[in-house]
């Protein structure tokens, strides 16, 4: 047990794709404090560089490995694995996180909105688990995969005509790979955070509809109010290590108790 007695990530190589802001920011940061060896990837050069000094200046164990790249290229997600193996000397740990968050009802979606929001959140999904999955199957000890799914993964929202059904991709493909994958040694769980107050989620208060869409939204979380990007990050830092050993396929709420209603 390290950092606050949650689980211990000492030495494991991780990669966390979209580790520049939100959530997975705030996974790389725990991981790192963990005693991880991080390989952060993301589309925003700037995002990562930050995320390493911040680590480095707190005295983390071992420097974060940045990578700049896009899920969803099948050669992008594949350097991304290739670099948390030459960091680490393998790779334990995969934490599908990077996506896109259009808020849009059917009628004003487009086909080429539909498209976009599958590439990064249904294909960069896929094509992280298949790269990452590819190296773990190879190493004796196997791996583990934790995707971010989403409470629109599990239930329907309005104004969710895309994205949801992409947040459906991440959860279908958590439990297919997981049993796919397990006797590779391979687990594969999701967390479902609801609404939790990321750098987009706050930007949400600026957009047409948005403040409304969040005052409703939060009422209809139990606990009365938004989670924190941390909240999700300890989830998935459980679900990543041993302390989860024989916890595979399942989609895990982290929302405040929204979809117990
Ligand atoms: N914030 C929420 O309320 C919430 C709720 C449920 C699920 N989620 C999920 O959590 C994940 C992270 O969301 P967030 O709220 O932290 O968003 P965010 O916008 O704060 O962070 C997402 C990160 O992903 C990166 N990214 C986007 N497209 C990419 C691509 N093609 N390749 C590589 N990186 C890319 C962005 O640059 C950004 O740094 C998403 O999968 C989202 O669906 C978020």
């Amino acid at each position: 047990m390290r950092a606050g007695g949650l689980v211990d990530l000492t030495g494991r190589s991780c990669l966390v794709t979209g580790a520049a802001s939100g959530i997975g920011r705030a996974t790389a940061a725990l991981f790192a404090r963990l005693g991880a060896r991080v390989t952060a990837a993301d589309l925003d050069t700037g995002g990562l560089t930050a995320l390493r000094r911040d680590c480095a200046d707190r005295g983390d164990a071992y420097e974060v490995t940045v990578v700049t790249g896009d899920v969803s290229r099948p050669e992008d997600a594949e350097r991304m694995t290739g670099a948390a193996v030459a960091a680490g000397g393998g790779l334990d740990v995969l934490v599908a996180n990077a996506g896109i968050l259009p808020l849009s009802d059917l009628l004003e979606t487009s086909a080429e909105d539909w498209d976009r929001v599958m590439a990064v959140d249904g294909r960069g999904m896929f094509l992280s688990c298949k790269y990452a999955i590819a190296q773990m199957a190879r190493q004796e000890g196997g791996g583990t995969v934790v995707c971010v799914s989403s409470i629109s993964g599990v239930a329907g929202q309005a104004r969710q005509a895309a994205y949801g059904p992409a947040k459906f991709v991440a959860s279908g493909l958590t439990k297919h790979l997981a049993v796919e994958w397990a006797g590779r040694r391979v687990r594969v769980n999701a967390v479902a955070p609801g609404t939790i107050r990321t750098e987009r989620v706050r930007r949400l208060a600026d957009e047409p509809g948005g403040p409304e869409y969040l005052d409703r939204v939060t009422g209809l979380h139990p606990l009365g109010r938004l989670g924190e990007p941390e909240e999700v990050a300890r989830a998935i830092a459980f679900l990543a290590s041993d302390a989860a050993s024989f916890i595979t396929g399942a989609v895990v709420p982290v929302d405040g108790g929204y979809l117990a209603q």
